[in-house]
């Protein structure tokens, strides 16, 4: 059914498009899908021999990737780039311009010369969308010799590893959190992208595994499976050095070329402001509560929220991070800052990844620190606590929390139905209740500490 209707999606493209808008032949370094289709390579019968063999029909039949690049004519897409450039709305040449600067670098296989060059974009281009290539790597140098018996992967470099949580990680977070320099090419979710109605990009490692249609064989995923408490944490040590170095990259850029936007709005907590100022909403945070050790001053955003609140051993860092804030947004120093952290946390995942966790611990500890903490007034800093707990009741196979998580879900979610007072909808969290939140996760963690030590007690 989804197949149908991207096909007719797509033969509505091809009529808007024309077929005569073939791309100038470039030197590319990219094979191509069809050069793994065989039946007897990667394109065989779903559900027949191994997962190697039909990876391919996996990923056409149900990846997201697979229509990454299509969606750049939808109607979505057609409203972001139109805000982005007026003039593409009547012109398919500057269009194309538009998604050859701001699109294709991460809703295709791109190579730098073509985001750099002009004229339309081919109907096969962008109909391949994320290919095999833009995860597993530029596949010239080993396209033949992978399918020889005595291949190793290790002795070629542009086949990416992945079978390691870093590797994996770091694989994903060129595109969904961003880069300006790997592969060469800008992938940049900047803030006038966003503003124009692109969704904010909010990776979550685990998650987004999870929803990946798996064209692999599960059983190479035992280790990443062991913990998920492990692998959400070395998720996030990888967002956070790919965010920071985007923040550096951006900075540096910007010191090159001033087009390049300054401070760039999208690192900093959305909701520090676009929030309400209706006068029922307004409080002023009394002068004694204890802060986020990332808190500047009443006022002023903290760098990127979702990635830096607090669990990852943050304290060490705080003094880099600080200088990340906009009222310290001189571009050398954050440039700077930016490389440093990236390093540290990219150790900090390389470290993470050979840790052994203890879920009962973790439940303790977790537990010790939302005590001692006031409640959490940043909503990402909640999600991002609910997430850890989820991870935590998966480690601990928990089995009556999934009904008092769902609450602690809800509490979480915009309301997006008007309200009946206001007939306003919000897409923003202004109606998260912090002390609420912070109630359920607290009695969760009791209860579920409590059948913990009455089940270490029976052991
Ligand atoms: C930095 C990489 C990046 C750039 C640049 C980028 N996108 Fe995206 N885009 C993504 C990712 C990743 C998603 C999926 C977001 C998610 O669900 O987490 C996405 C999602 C979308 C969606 C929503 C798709 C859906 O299924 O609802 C649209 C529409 C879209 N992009 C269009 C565009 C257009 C048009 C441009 C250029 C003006 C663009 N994107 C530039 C990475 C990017
Ligand atoms: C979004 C990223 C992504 C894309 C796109 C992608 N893969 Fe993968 N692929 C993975 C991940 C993650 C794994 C699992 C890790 C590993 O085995 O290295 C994997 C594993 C594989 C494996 C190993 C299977 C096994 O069990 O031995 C093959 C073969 C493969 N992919 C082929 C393809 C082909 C062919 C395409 C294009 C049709 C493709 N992949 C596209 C991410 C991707
Ligand atoms: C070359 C850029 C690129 C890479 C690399 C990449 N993605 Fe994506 N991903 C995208 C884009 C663009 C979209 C939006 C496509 C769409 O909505 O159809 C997307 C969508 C997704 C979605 C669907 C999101 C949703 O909201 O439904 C998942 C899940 C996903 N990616 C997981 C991964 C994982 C896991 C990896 C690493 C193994 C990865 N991606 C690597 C560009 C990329
Ligand atoms: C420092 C303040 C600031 C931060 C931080 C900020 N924005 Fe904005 N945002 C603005 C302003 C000001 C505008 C209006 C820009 C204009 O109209 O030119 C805007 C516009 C927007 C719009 C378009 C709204 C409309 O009605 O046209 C969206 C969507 C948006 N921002 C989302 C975000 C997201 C998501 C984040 C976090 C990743 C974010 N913003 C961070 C100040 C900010």
């Amino acid at each position: 059914m989804k197949l149908a209707r991207s096909v007719l999606i797509w033969l509505g493209l091809i009529g808007f498009a024309g077929l005569d808008n073939v791309m100038a032949a470039e030197p590319s370094p990219f094979v191509g899908n069809a050069s793994c289709a065989t039946s007897t390579c990667h394109g065989g019968a779903i559900g027949r021999g191994p997962a190697w063999n039909h990876s391919l029909s996996t990923w056409l039949a149900n990846d997201p990737h697979a229509n990454a690049g299509r969606l750049l004519y939808d109607r979505d897409s057609q409203a972001i780039v139109s805000r982005l450039d007026r003039s593409a709305s009547g012109s398919r040449e500057a269009y194309d311009a538009v998604l050859r600067q701001r699109c294709i670098s991460c809703h295709t296989t791109a190579t730098t010369s073509q985001t750099a060059a002009s004229g339309r974009l081919s109907v096969e281009f962008l109909a391949a969308g994320v290919t095999c290539e833009s995860c597993h790597g530029a596949a010239e140098s080993w396209l033949v010799s992978h399918t020889h018996a005595d291949w190793d992967p290790a002795t070629n470099e542009s086949m990416r590893e992945m079978d390691s949580i870093i590797g994996r990680g770091e694989t994903c977070v060129r595109c969904h959190i961003g880069s300006r320099t790997e592969d060469g090419l800008v992938r940049d979710m900047n803030h006038d992208l966003i503003a124009a109605g692109h969704p904010a990009l909010r990776f979550d490692l685990p998650i987004y595994l999870a929803n990946l249609p798996a064209h692999w064989d599960s059983r190479r995923d035992r280790e990443l499976d062991a913990s998920h408490v492990r692998l959400r944490a070395v998720g996030r040590a990888i967002n956070l050095a790919a965010a920071a170095k985007l923040s550096s990259e951006r900075a540096r850029d910007h010191l090159q070329d001033p087009t390049v936007p300054w401070p760039e709005l999208s690192d900093y907590d959305c909701f520090a402001c676009h929030q309400s100022l209706s006068i029922r909403d307004f409080q002023v945070p009394p002068s004694s509560k204890k802060k986020s050790p990332l808190h500047v001053s009443d006022g002023l955003p903290v760098w990127n929220s979702w990635h830096s609140v607090n669990q990852l051993e943050l304290r060490d860092n705080v003094a880099l991070l600080e200088k990340l804030s906009p009222h310290r947004s001189d571009p050398k120093q954050i440039a700077a800052s930016g490389q440093s952290l990236s390093v540290k946390y990219r150790k900090l995942a390389q470290q993470l990844a050979t840790e052994t966790i203890d879920p009962r611990q973790e439940l303790q500890s977790m537990q010790e620190r939302l005590q001692d903490q006031p409640p959490p007034v940043d909503w990402h800093q909640a999600a991002i606590e609910y997430l850890e707990l989820d991870a935590l009741l998966r480690d601990l196979n928990a089995s009556q929390a999934p009904g008092s998580l769902n609450e602690l879900e809800h509490s979480l979610r915009f309301q997006l139905e008007p309200r009946p007072d206001t007939n306003v909808s919000l897409h923003s969290p202004a109606d998260f209740d912090s002390a609420k939140f912070r109630q359920t996760i607290l009695r969760i963690l009791q209860s579920q500490l409590a059948s913990t030590l009455s089940q270490a007690n029976s052991e």
